[in-house]
């Protein structure tokens, strides 16, 4: 069957968002975009550019140099997933700090930051066959994607999640500090003025508290089985 959707999923931070959008590009041999991997990735720019830190935000000089940020995904065959590039160069690894975590929601509030990704995802999406996670692809990315999933999971939850996560990669982090992150960026991705993180009317809402990864799984390839017989 030659029949390709596309899938959009968003939701907040650690909601086990990427896990299933990973498994499920597996499963249908789609390919995968983590879009906040490309946040991320602009917001390392900006730091290893001195145009950011805890107490500081040059938003015009990041604007004027958004023209030198290259963003690429590169497949490892190793790890069977797309590692993210800026400018050539492998970052998969300082991408995924605590630091960067503090940051990149100020980073993906300046619109033209936004415009420049909505480009590059919906010129990744075109030929479809792709599973894109993130906060605004069911919404402003993909508003007419064929299937649109809404992931929720309470803070706690998120947050112990990432806790492991972070000290998993050997990251000095407390918990404490996650979950404030996580409470903060929940904030700031749904008050921002620009796509704010919102659910799309026609998306179907899962909340990953209670049922396992496998069992969601299961469920949404179910209903992409149907979407595909149509
Ligand atoms: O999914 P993540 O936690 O890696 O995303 C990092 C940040 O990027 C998140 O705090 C909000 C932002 N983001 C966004 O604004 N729009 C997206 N489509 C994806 C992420």
């Amino acid at each position: 069957m030659d029949k390709k959707i596309t899938i959009a999923i968003d939701g907040f931070s650690s909601t086990g968002k990427s896990t299933l959008a990973k498994q499920l590009a597996k499963h249908l041999g789609y390919v995968y975009v983590d879009t906040g991997a490309m946040y991320r990735a602009v917001t390392l720019f900006a730091m290893q550019n001195g145009l950011i830190s805890q107490d500081f935000f040059n938003r015009e000089g990041l604007i004027e140099h958004l023209q030198d940020i290259t963003l690429q995904f590169l497949y490892n065959p190793v790890l069977e997933f797309a590692e993210m590039y800026l400018n050539e160069e492998n970052v998969e690894k300082e991408i995924r700090t605590l630091a960067v975590s503090q940051l990149v929601s100020r980073v993906a509030e300046v619109p033209e930051v936004r415009h420049k990704l909505v480009e590059q995802q919906k010129h990744m999406g075109e030929k479809k066959g792709v599973v894109m996670d993130g906060r605004d692809i069911g919404t402003v990315v993909f508003p007419n994607a064929e299937l649109k999933i809404y992931m929720n999971a309470s803070p706690e939850t998120r947050a112990q999640r990432r806790f492991k996560e972070l000290t998993g990669l050997g990251q000095e982090v407390t918990y404490e500090e996650v979950y404030n992150n996580v409470i903060e960026r929940d904030y700031i991705d749904t008050h921002r003025a620009d796509s704010p993180l919102v659910k799309a009317d026609d998306a179907i809402e899962m909340d990953n508290s209670t049922i396992t990864k496998q069992e969601q799984l299961q469920k949404v390839i179910d209903i992409v089985n149907e979407l595909l017989a149509k």
